[in-house]
């Protein structure tokens, strides 16, 4: 009898994915009907619209009652739920202090970052401790930064998106450069949002703000004159390759099955069609071909990207003070699945390496069991 108990619960967890919707649970047995567990069971990840569910199942009653809360279920169920693999718990809360996280990495050496763009700060976390503490707080000339994005590097460098000192390389030891103030037409270089190495080594950097310190700090959200470099570690250039958007933001690269650089994708706050940009990588740090790649639901913006190993697209986006990530297939378009995040802000996203562990930044540090492993950054494949 015990071991088949045992046997049925590890069947539960392992395919599980299930729980109950306790607003159904309450109505159920407010109703006097059994086996409610089973009645509201609903996927794991799914979200149920509270306001949906108040309205269709105020009325329930009589001998169809259990069915009829099981179709207020189905109907009042937010999108096409994304499939995940996490089976008790969707999500995990790492980080229990609240603040604005952004810009979550894994260097090679297995350590794990994010930053505070607010207190100017990027800090190491310590996933099994569950605690952080500063990194480097870094700043030029008596100018605080403000860091949004990190990427590693083959040396075990942080690559640094900031948005009043512009592309920032910090050592292992803390230590760091400002890399660059002007860019290779000797324009002075805008405030960064957000970078990606592409698997040659080139580094695409969005910048939605305004010339860096000493100018006063401005953003791109109203005017659009949003842009995206590259930057060239051979010739050590930063080259202006777009302009013209509404706060460009998270950024992606779509590489051919030779892992040669193919797409650039990135996506663009504050305008309320929510779009994906994408441009053809055509030879390093040359872009071509400007398009809408894909389109969130109206309103919303987007904040970070990633994409999985089967070339899916992943997007966090904020929408009226609550977070979303939705997934789109390999040539964009419209999203083919969603879920909601249980946090009001959601910024970055980033794989551990190797693994299906999807990091989730902004309000909160969460961590999600995606169904795919993430695809591999450069400082994994080289
Ligand atoms: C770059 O601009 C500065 C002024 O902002 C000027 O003094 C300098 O001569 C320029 N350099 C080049 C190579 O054009
Ligand atoms: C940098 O620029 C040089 C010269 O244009 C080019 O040959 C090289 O492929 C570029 N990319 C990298 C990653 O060095
Ligand atoms: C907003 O995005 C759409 C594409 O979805 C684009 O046509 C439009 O120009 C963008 N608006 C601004 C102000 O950039
Ligand atoms: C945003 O949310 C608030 C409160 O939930 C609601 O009153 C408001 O209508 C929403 N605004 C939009 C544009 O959806």
């Amino acid at each position: 009898m015990k071991t088949l108990g045992f046997l049925v619960a590890m069947a539960l967890l392992g395919f599980g994915l299930a729980s109950k919707y306790g607003p159904c649970k309450a109505k159920c047995r407010a109703l006097g009907l059994r086996k409610c567990s089973r009645i509201c069971r609903i996927a794991t990840c799914d979200t149920i619209a509270l306001s949906c569910w108040k309205t269709c199942s105020d009325s329930i009653n009589g001998p169809n009652a259990a069915n009829d809360l099981r179709e207020c279920l189905q109907q009042c169920r937010v999108g096409n739920t994304c499939e995940t693999a996490s089976n008790k718990n969707c999500f995990i809360k790492i980080l229990k202090e609240n603040g604005h996280r952004e810009g979550p990495v894994f260097t090679k050496d297995g350590h794990f970052y994010i930053v505070l763009p607010f207190d100017g700060e990027i800090r190491r976390v310590d996933l099994k401790l569950k605690k952080s503490s500063t990194f480097v707080a870094p700043s030029v000339n008596g100018f605080n930064g403000m860091p949004a994005g990190l990427q590693c590097d083959l040396e075990n460098n942080i690559w640094v998106a900031d948005a009043r000192l512009g592309l920032l390389k910090v050592d292992q030891d803390g230590s760091f450069t400002q890399v660059a103030t002007k860019d290779n037409q000797n324009e002075t270089i805008q405030g960064c949002n957000d970078l990606i190495f592409d698997y040659h080594g080139n580094l695409w950097i969005t910048a939605s703000f305004g010339p860096i310190a000493s100018k006063s700090f401005t953003d791109s959200r109203k005017d659009p004159f949003g842009s995206v470099y590259c930057y060239n570690m051979t010739t050590n250039e930063i080259i202006k390759v777009a302009t013209g958007f509404l706060y460009p933001n998270g950024i992606a690269v779509q590489h051919d099955s030779n892992g040669t650089p193919k797409k650039l994708i990135f996506g663009s706050s504050y305008n309320i069609t929510a779009p994906l940009w994408s441009f053809d990588i055509v030879s390093p740090c040359q872009i071509e071909n400007k398009q809408v790649w894909g389109n969130l639901p109206a309103n919303g913006n987007i904040n970070g990207i990633d994409f999985d190993e089967k070339g899916n697209l992943i997007v966090t986006l904020i929408d009226n003070g609550s977070s979303l990530l939705f997934v789109f297939g390999p040539n964009g378009g419209t999203p083919t699945c969603q879920l909601k995040l249980p946090t009001t802000r959601a910024t970055n996203i980033q794989f551990r390496p190797d693994s299906n562990e999807l990091y989730i930044t902004g309000d909160a540090l969460l961590k999600l069991r995606w169904k795919y492993n993430g695809m591999k950054q450069y400082c994994e494949i080289a």
